[in-house]
Order: C-alpha cells, then sequence, then structure tokens
C-alpha cells in the first residue's frame, strides 16, 4: 500500500491516513443523532467519519469504506428542502445502513413510498422481527426487543426487491435487499433506549459490512507520532495550552514526537480559577515533563476589559488580547538566537469542532463566539498541527490515559476560554474577579468533597450584579449574589441542570455566605440546555 506524507497522519495516496481507511462512512442528512451513530461505530473500534449528505460518491469512496451509514434527519422526504444525497450510493456495492430519514431517501430514491404516519411514532415502541428469516441485521437476536422512535412520516410500500424484515405496531420498522447490501430501519439503533440497537450496529458492521476492529488508541498515537516527526521534520513548534484536557492531551502527543523541539505557552490571562495557573503550570512542568513557558499577562486582559459589561465584546477583546500575546510570545522564542522562525503551531482541535462546519446544515447559528487557539487569524506564520481533529472527547480522554496523564487532568471539567469574564456578569473587574474565584473554589470543593466531580460535567459559580438585603449578626448586609451552576451532560450540545441533594447545597451556600465577603445570597440555577446555555455569558 503505498503511503505518502501530506498532513500529520501518515497517508495513504488516497489522501486518507491510513488508519482511517476500511471504516465506515455516516452521511448527514441533517440527524441530531448523527455524532452519536460515528460515536457508536468507533467503540467497535471501526473508524467511522461524518461527511454532508451532499458528498459525492468518489469522496466517499476515498476513505475505502467497509459500509455507509445514512443518518437520521428532521425532514419529511418530501418536503421541498429535504436534504439529497447522490443517488449513486445506493449502487457502489459498498453495504448501506438507512436509520430513519436515512430508510425514507433510499425508499424513495429506488422507488417505494413514504407518506406521513397516521400517528407520529415518538419515544419507545416495541418492535418485532418478520416471521421467518429475520434478514442480517437482526440475526442472533431475540424475536422482540424495545426500539426508538423519532418519526412523523413511514415507509409504505417497499422498493422493488426489498422485503420487511420488522414491524412495530404502526409501521414497518425494518427493510432489506441482501443481494445490494442495502439494510434499513426506522428506528434509532444508536441510542441507549433501543435495547439491541449495539447488536444491530455490530451485525451491520461485522457480519454485513465485514468491518475490521483495528481502530485502537495505540494505534493512533503510533500512527500520528510518526506523522508528526515527518512532517516537522527537525523545525519546531509551539503549543496554546489551556489547562484544559484538549490541548494538554495534543501537547503530550506532540512532546513525544518532538520532545525539546515542542515549547508549550501557558497564558495567565487573569481570567483563571483560584491557584489555577501556579498549580497547573507546577503540574505540566514537575508531573508532565512538559516545557512550558508561563505569561503573566492579567493586566493586559483586564485593561482591555475595562468598562465593558456586553458578553459578546467581552469575548471578542479576550480572543484578540490572548492572540497578540500569544504571537509576541513565539518571536520571543527565536529572536536574537538565529535560529529560524517558529512555523508549527499544535492545536486542541477536536472532531465535533471539524465536522460543525461541513454539516448538511451549514455552519450553525451563532450563539456565543466560542474564543479558543481556532480564532486565529487566516495570516498567522504557522502551519497547523491538531493531532485530534479526528476524534471526539471521550477518545481524547482514552488516548490521554494510553499517554500517561492523570486523571487530575483528564477528568477536569471544561472551562470556558474566555474564563471568568464570562462569570462575572455586567464588567469584568479585580474586585469582582477575586470575590468569585473564592465563591468558585467553596463549590468545587463541596462537589469534590461529596464525591459528585466525577459524575458532573461542569460545576462552578457565577458572580450576579444584583444587590439584595440580609441580615448577619444584628446588622443588614446589602450585598452581591451568586448563582450556583452544576449540569450533567454528555457533549456540552445539551445539558441538564443537577439535582444535588440538599445537604450539599445548604454547605455551599452557608460556606459562600460565611466566606466570601460581599456576598450575601446564593441562589441555584434549574435551567437545562435548551433552552439556557451552560455558561450565563
Ligand atoms: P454553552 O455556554 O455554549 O457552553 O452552553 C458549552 C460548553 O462550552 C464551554 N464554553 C467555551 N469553551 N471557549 C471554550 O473553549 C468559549 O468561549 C466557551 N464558551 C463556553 C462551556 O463551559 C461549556 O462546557
Amino acid at each position: 500500500m503505498a503511503e505518502i506524507q501530506t498532513g500529520t497522519k501518515m497517508q495513504h495516496e488516497s489522501g486518507k491516513p491510513t488508519s482511517e481507511l476500511g471504516g465506515i462512512v455516516v452521511l448527514d442528512f441533517g440527524g441530531q443523532y448523527t455524532q452519536l451513530i460515528a460515536r457508536r461505530i468507533r467503540e467497535q473500534r471501526v473508524f467511522s467519519a461524518i461527511l454532508p449528505c451532499t458528498s459525492r460518491v468518489e469522496e466517499i469512496l476515498a476513505y475505502q469504506p467497509a459500509g455507509i451509514v445514512l443518518s437520521g434527519g428532521p425532514s419529511s422526504v418530501y418536503d421541498a428542502d429535504a436534504p439529497k444525497g447522490d443517488p449513486g450510493v445506493l449502487s457502489t456495492g459498498v453495504p448501506v445502513l438507512g436509520i430513519c430519514y436515512g430508510m425514507h431517501w433510499i425508499t424513495k430514491v429506488l422507488g417505494g413510498t413514504v407518506e406521513p404516519a397516521g400517528r407520529r411514532e415518538y419515544g419507545r415502541a416495541e418492535f418485532s422481527a418478520a416471521d421467518g428469516s429475520c434478514g442480517k441485521l437482526f440475526e442472533g437476536l431475540p424475536r422482540t426487543s424495545k426500539i426508538w422512535n423519532s418519526h412523523g412520516d413511514h415507509v409504505r410500500a417497499l422498493p422493488y426487491g426489498f422485503r420487511s424484515t420488522g414491524l412495530t405496531e404502526n409501521a414497518i420498522a425494518a427493510i432489506e435487499n441482501s443481494e445490494k447490501g442495502i439494510h434499513a430501519v426506522q428506528f434509532h439503533p444508536e441510542v441507549k433506549h433501543t435495547e439491541q440497537g449495539t447488536a444491530i450496529l455490530r451485525n451491520f458492521l461485522f457480519t454485513v459490512c465485514k468491518a475490521e476492529p483495528k481502530w485502537s488508541g495505540a494505534a493512533f498515537i503510533e500512527e500520528t507520532v510518526e506523522a508528526i516527526r515527518k512532517k516537522v521534520g527537525n523545525k519546531r513548534a509551539i503549543c496554546a495550552l489551556s489547562g484544559g484536557v484538549d490541548s494538554t492531551v495534543a501537547a503530550a502527543l506532540v512532546h513525544r514526537a518532538l520532545g525539546d523541539r515542542l515549547t508549550n505557552i501557558f497564558v495567565n490571562n487573569g481570567l483563571l480559577r483560584k491557584n489555577e495557573f501556579e498549580d497547573t503550570l507546577q503540574m505540566y512542568r514537575q508531573r508532565l515533563g512538559l516545557n512550558v513557558v508561563g505569561v503573566d499577562a492579567t493586566n493586559r486582559f483586564l485593561a482591555q476589559l475595562k468598562g465593558i459589561s456586553d458578553p459578546e465584546e467581552k469575548r471578542k477583546r479576550i480572543g484578540r488580547e490572548f492572540i497578540a500575546v500569544f504571537a509576541e510570545e513565539a518571536q520571543h522564542l527565536t529572536r536574537g538566537s538565529g535560529q529560524e522562525a517558529i512555523g508549527f503551531l499544535v492545536q486542541g482541535t477536536l472532531y465535533p469542532d471539524v465536522i460543525e462546519s461541513v454539516s448538511v446544515k451549514g455552519p450553525s447559528a451563532t450563539i456565543k463566539t466560542h474564543h479558543n487557539v481556532g480564532g486565529l487569524p487566516p495570516n498567522m506564520p504557522f502551519a497547523l498541527i491538531e493531532p485530534l481533529r479526528d476524534l471526539f472527547k471521550d477518545e481524547v480522554r482514552r488516548i490521554g490515559r494510553e499517554l500517561g496523564l492523570p486523571d487530575e487532568i483528564l477528568m477536569k471539567h471544561p472551562f470556558p476560554g474566555p474564563g471568568l469574564a464570562v462569570r462575572v456578569l455586567g464588567e469584568v473587574t479585580a474586585d469582582h474577579l477575586t470575590l468569585l474565584r473564592e465563591a468558585d473554589a467553596v463549590v468545587r470543593e463541596e462537589i469534590r468533597n461529596s464525591g459528585l466531580y466525577e459524575k458532573t460535567w461542569q460545576a462552578f459559580a457565577v458572580l450576579l450584579p444584583v444587590r439584595s438585603v440580609g441580615v448577619m449578626g444584628d446588622g443588614r448586609t446589602y450585598g452581591l449574589t451568586v448563582a450556583v451552576r452544576v449540569v450533567n451532560s454528555d457533549d456540552a450540545m445539551t445539558a441538564d441542570w443537577t439535582r444535588l441533594p440538599g445537604e450539599v447545597l445548604e454547605r455551599i451556600s452557608t460556606r459562600i455566605v460565611n466566606e466570601v465577603t460581599g456576598v450575601t445570597r446564593v441562589v441555584y440555577d434549574i435551567t437545562s440546555k435548551p433552552p439556557g446555555t451552560i455558561e450565563w455569558e
């Protein structure tokens, strides 16, 4: 197999990294579960890539896929603006699995009929495999099981050459044309509520597609390290560390490839949590052995934020200042040394960041301008190294673990790039930052002490510029308000507020009011996402 070097991965002549060949291509018809489908497939150690449903057949075949999955989607196939794929996908000889909308699209393209269901099926239903031969997807499974549905249309007449392999009370639930290797289900096997979902996906992957379970962390690390070495040669690279999981795992991976030729930069923007800069810097240097330049740029950032209350303006200013500091530091590293300028920049970009922009829906509306190093201007004189751009967060954690990173970093809660600036509502002042740091430290300490840290997605405090009257001792108080936010989530796209035990809430409230002078009231945020976002700004 011919291999060439162009990116951060060892590449096949098809242009794809070798470890990404022979997996599954998931075509995105706009479904809310598309990412979940890709993850479930990877859990079976088969690589999966999400492409927009409009991808040309050649783009799909460049992955040399063992199978193609057509995702669900919110539309009806008869809608004027319903997403359309290339019908050629159904005649490449590569096995296909259509899910929900994917099943409707297959049916329509191949001459069957789809119609609005008399009764919309949403939620759990009972699936029964067809009498006689049940079809390859259901081989070895119980005849009946619970499935999860979410659809308004259903298949009424099958395309020529297809047979129904399963039913629910209201609809044809599964079809197949085994000669053509085309299978489809009306329900969602990727959702945990579908009892046999994993078994059905495994049947598709290993019985129908004959895919090999070869996608593994160790192989990924080995291939990536080798490719980075080849790409960078004997040059140098820099990495902007944020203290979070993604940039740390990216740095550890590149460190393994380049050793001392990687310099990491960790900026204190004055918006970090209590002791975060010092503690993280020490951990990077002493426990991880990374070469890190720590830059205290607190004053510069606070000067930029003076008088600014608008959340978007705060984010933009922080993003700009961060880039300025970072570019200056990169120059310092080589100035006067006679060495050539550093040409490579390492980023911890993840797969969800990448596919957001290629989804069938197009770039989603900007709710918040997320700031991380991804906001670098196009004229930065760096070639990017993004070793994690094919991975999901849980996979990044697994890679980090294989690289020997401690749980202290891998299990860390996410923290926004603009830091406490989006948690001090209104103008960000040094005084308010100090109050918030103290209150936030109490929240995190109590969450840890109650054994809930690893079980929650994020737990933090927000300082509200709202004063209220209180009484302490014999005196009247008139102080600020802290909102406590604790959420559970899988991927931050949706989140549920955490039902904390009353005793934990009580300890948090009592300690904040007693220990943080200037705060006299504590409230608990019981808004889920949607409609709220996780951060307040
Ligand atoms: P929201 O508030 O949009 O946050 O529900 C979703 C997740 O993203 C984090 N977040 C950010 N992360 N830069 C980041 O790197 C940002 O500007 C940013 N804003 C929010 C947030 O903490 C949550 O985990």
